[in-house]
């Protein structure tokens, strides 16, 4: 899929702010600081659509970018960064909580996990959550271009067993950098795949 056009339509913290009209939408999560505003930047070719920072906890809102008039990225805030107050802990999970919840528009989920690391137990804890609410994800694995060809397939066939033992079938998979535009292909491809499966 070729992207000609991705435009910034809106912030919000609850489903009910935001931005008409309904379209499907392909949505971004992951720990805080794994790399989601910069998969956004990287799959649209605009390098500074979605806001990064190397400091963790720098996306707040719920941010929706309009593709080809037809689909969203959404960018959502991160979960378990640890330096923040119990109140905006809690107001971050009560923004994510009620965009996977109310999102009707949903069509798939992307699930961000940092390649460099095992898979964390924060990262288990809401994929297993994704499996109780029936909300559709897939894999993106990021920062690949800091990890050698070998040593990424260990982490991800190591990942895999993990998920294995709480899951019957594997979510599709992908690698992915930010910095090197690997993955890009591959991801987009897939999201065009399934908004014609809609
Ligand atoms: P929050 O909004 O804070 O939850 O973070 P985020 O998940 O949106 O991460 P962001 O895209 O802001 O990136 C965090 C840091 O990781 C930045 O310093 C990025 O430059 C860096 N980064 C993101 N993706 C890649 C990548 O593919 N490769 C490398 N080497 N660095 C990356
Ligand atoms: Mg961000």
């Amino acid at each position: 899929m070729k992207i000609n056009k991705a435009i910034f339509a809106g912030s919000s913290t609850r489903v009910s702010g935001r931005p008409k009209p309904k379209l499907p939408e392909f949505a971004f999560i992951g720990r805080s600081n794994v790399g989601k505003s910069s998969l956004i930047n990287m799959l649209t070719g605009r390098s500074s659509l979605a806001k990064t920072s190397s400091t963790p906890g720098k996306t707040r809102l719920v941010n929706h970018f309009l593709i080809n008039d037809r689909w969203y990225l959404v960018d959502l805030p991160g979960y378990g960064f640890a330096k923040m107050s119990n109140e905006e802990r809690r107001e971050l999970s009560d923004t994510i909580n009620d965009y996977l919840d109310n999102s009707g528009e949903l069509a798939l989920l992307f699930v961000l996990v940092d390649s460099r690391h095992e898979i964390q137990r924060n990262d288990l804890e809401f994929i297993a959550t994704l499996g109780r609410d029936s909300i559709p994800f897939a894999i993106i694995y990021t920062k690949c271009d800091k990890m050698g060809p070998e040593a990424l397939k260990r982490q991800i066939e190591a990942n895999e067993k993990i998920l294995l033992e709480d899951w019957e079938e594997l979510p599709p998979v992908f690698a992915s950098s930010a910095s090197s535009g690997a993955g890009r292909e591959e991801i987009l491809s897939f999201i065009d795949t399934v908004l014609n499966n809609l």
